[in-house]
């Protein structure tokens, strides 16, 4: 809902839970009024006649306070606007007019010569959409910084505490917590694609819990090269700001009649603890961000870490039989299907498949596994090239590259320039010639590298290859999904390298992390679920002893209810398992296509977190709710704590499918439920219906 004020000059956005106002003095400054609690147009007048702090001259009275601080003027934050001309530099804008846009969004149109520059406000659950358009109708300008917006935290006591989702490659997504002090806390890529080092997310709270207290959370939607930056400012008020680009050194050059939008940045608050703020950003990535989100996803069968590059047609064609035999009901070829793909040493680029692997193309196997029941999936990596390949043999410059510099080989691959028309046309050919050439229903696409000599001998302003990488990718996605509605897609980057608000609108699902140990794995997915659901959370039961990363040992049962609590899937060596494996893991299977509805569309309560002993997760869909639990180590014959249960009734009864226990309501959220967990890496999954 939007409100705005008679006098045109103050608006207010609200939500079920929550509100977001502003303000425009008579000199035409966007000040910030309010983010949390539901108040009414009344409350944002007040506030707005407040009058600012006296701070002169060594302090700004608008530092802090303002909705999108630009560059120049009296100011002295980080500015969110950095633009210049061949004459000057900065920006002094005068208000044009605010515009009432479908769907609720707020439109504030501000001009500075012939810069056009419309901020861009939605209210979307309790989530505030933010996002700014450069539209320049007069001479060139360059933007040097343009962020999506920039969030205003309210004046409190006791200090902020700041949670962001740090990592690296196999080791994504780990929550860390950690007291803000005053200057600047800066996290972002500058890799070109979103990175496995930080998720585009950050969290701030003074004193809650896992289920109560304030939380304001920022998430980009960006997936290429961003920056977030938290401020603490000398008089304690908190910024951040973010936006696509880590360096203020040039995002784009706008010549006369051209245009460009920013990212969304969101921010939502919540008074509900880190769980109500996860609950919160899942339901509205379910509800306007994610696809088909009501769609369930299947439970998948990977081949990578069963026969990485060895493959063949047969021995696909083994697996795909054990797969659908336990239940699996996707069956993804992962690399090396295509030219000449034997290691990671060659064939990205050429992308139809391996004459000698896969004699009559993929649509043999294809057709089989179909046989089968199961939906048929391949592996990609199309902004990708290895130097020995056809594509880089004709066409050694369509790669990013510096003049006269080495071309930096990492997996003995280089970054294709997407911003190129005929990359990208090339690109479009050769996967919707894929796509139609055999039954395929789901495309797994990888980025295994990051950006390193990102230049563009022959374009004038190479600087642009960064942004256009990632709009040229979008489009490429978006008319690949148009082409091909039924074919759902991963986002995938050596794992969780490329996880973020704005890959997630055109994918199906994530691949998580290459990490798939299974303990390892609790800690990654506790942090991921921090702010993005289950629903897109793809996680693997493989071998034990684990081949890739620990050699470390654990059950089958561990394995599954680890990998239960997202996106199942199995990419183990089915070849190589027992019979009896198999007919577990085909009760596994079963048992998670069950609770699937649950999981998958479910509210996620985090129980406990993976901190070495028990940790639990609970999911509640309508009547029903399910826990999965795991006991990393029992230590000296410790009794287990029972699991205090979230999100049921308390004057109801819940029947435990597993022990037909009876349990009232109240008993389960206020004393717990007994898990029957012991030893070392136990783990179990406890259905409730309430009767
Ligand atoms: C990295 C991915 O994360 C893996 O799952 C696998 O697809 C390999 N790439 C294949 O090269």
């Amino acid at each position: 809902m939007l409100e705005i004020a008679d006098n045109g000059r103050t608006w207010i956005l609200s939500g079920p839970a929550s509100s977001y106002a502003l303000h425009l003095t008579e000199g035409d400054e966007l000040l910030h009024l309010h983010w949390g609690p539901r108040i009414g147009l009344a409350d944002a007048e007040a506030l707005a006649v407040r009058p600012l702090p006296d701070y002169w001259p060594f302090e700004s009275p608008l530092d802090g306070r303002e909705e999108y601080p630009v560059e120049g003027g009296p100011r002295f934050v980080r500015p969110a606007l950095s633009v210049r001309t061949d004459e000057r530099r900065g920006t002094e804008w005068t208000f044009e007019a605010y515009e009432r846009a479908e769907g609720g969004e707020l439109r504030l149109r501000f001009r500075d010569g012939g810069l056009a520059i419309t901020l861009h406000y939605r209210m979307r659950h309790d989530v505030v959409e933010r996002w700014v358009s450069l539209d320049n109708e007069g001479p060139a300008v360059e933007l040097l910084r343009a962020d999506s917006a920039t969030w205003t935290l309210p004046d409190r006591e006791g200090g902020w505490r700041l949670s962001q989702l740090h990592g690296r490659w196999a080791a994504e997504s780990r929550l860390v917590r950690a007291p803000l002090t005053y200057g600047e806390k800066v996290i972002g890529s500058r890799r070109g694609h979103t990175g496995h080092q930080h998720l585009p997310w950050v969290a701030l709270d003074t004193d809650a819990t896992e289920e109560r207290g304030e939380v304001y959370g920022c998430a980009l939607g960006w997936s290429g090269s961003w920056r977030i930056a938290v401020a603490e400012l000398p008089d304690t008020r908190v910024q951040i700001t973010g936006g696509a680009g880590y360096d203020d050194s040039g995002l784009l050059r706008l010549e006369a009649g051209e245009s460009f939008t920013t990212p969304v940045f969101a921010g939502l608050w919540s008074e509900g603890g880190f769980g109500g703020a996860s609950r919160a950003w899942h339901a509205y990535q379910r509800a306007y961000v994610i696809p088909d989100a009501d769609r369930d996803r299947p439970v998948l069968f990977n081949s990578w870490e069963a026969t990485e590059f060895d493959i063949s047609e047969e021995q696909q064609g083994v697996l795909a039989r054990r797969a659908a035999a336990i239940g699996v009901e996707l069956f993804v070829v992962d690399d090396g299907w295509f030219g000449k793909r034997t290691s990671d040493r060659a064939g990205l680029g050429d992308w139809t498949p391996n004459p000698d692997r896969f004699p009559g193309g993929l649509k043999p196997l294809a057709d089989y596994v179909h046989a089968l029941g199961m939906q048929f999936g391949i592996w990609v990596e199309p902004e990708m090239v290895n130097p020995d390949s056809d594509l880089y043999r004709a066409h050694p410059d369509w790669v990013q590259y510096q003049p006269g510099r080495k071309r930096t080989e990492l997996r003995n691959q280089l970054v294709l320039n997407l911003a190129r028309e005929d990359v990208q046309e090339y690109l479009w050919e050769q996967l919707h010639a894929l796509l139609s050439s055999a039954p395929i229903d789901y495309v797994k696409w990888d980025f295994n590298r990051c950006f390193t000599d990102a230049g563009w001998p022959d374009d004038p302003y190479p600087q642009r290859l960064w942004v256009d990488h990632v709009t040229a990718l979008y489009r490429l996605l978006d008319r690949l999904r148009q082409a091909h509605p039924n074919v759902a897609f991963e986002s995938c980057s050596g794992g969780g390298g490329r996880i973020d608000l704005g890959v997630m609108s055109r994918t199906d699902q994530v691949w998580t992390s290459d990490n798939t140990d299974p303990l390892d794995r609790l800690a990654i997915q506790h942090g991921f679920t921090q702010i993005h659901p289950a629903r897109v959370m793809a996680a693997w039961v493989t071998d034990s002893p684990n081949t890739q990363l620990n050699g470390r040992v654990s059950s089958l049962r561990f394995r599954f209810v680890s990998a239960m609590a997202g996106v199942l899937g199995v990419g183990g060596d089915l070849a190589e398992w027992t019979e009896e494996e198999l007919a577990e893991a085909g009760d596994w299977v079963a048992l998670y296509k069950e609770i699937r509805p649950l999981v998958q569309r479910g509210d996620l309560y985090r129980l406990r977190p993976p901190e070495g002993g028990l940790s639990a997760v609970q999911y509640v869909l309508d009547d029903e709710a399910v826990v999965l639990a795991w006991l990393q180590a029992q230590r000296y014959g410790e009794p287990v704590p029972a699991l205090r249960l979230r999100g049921l009734d308390p004057a109801a009864s819940y029947e435990c499918r597993e022990t037909g226990e009876v349990h009232r309501g109240a008993v389960l959220l206020h004393h717990g439920l007994r898990t029957g967990l012991r030893g070392d890496l136990d783990a179990t999954v406890l259905r409730l219906r309430r009767i």
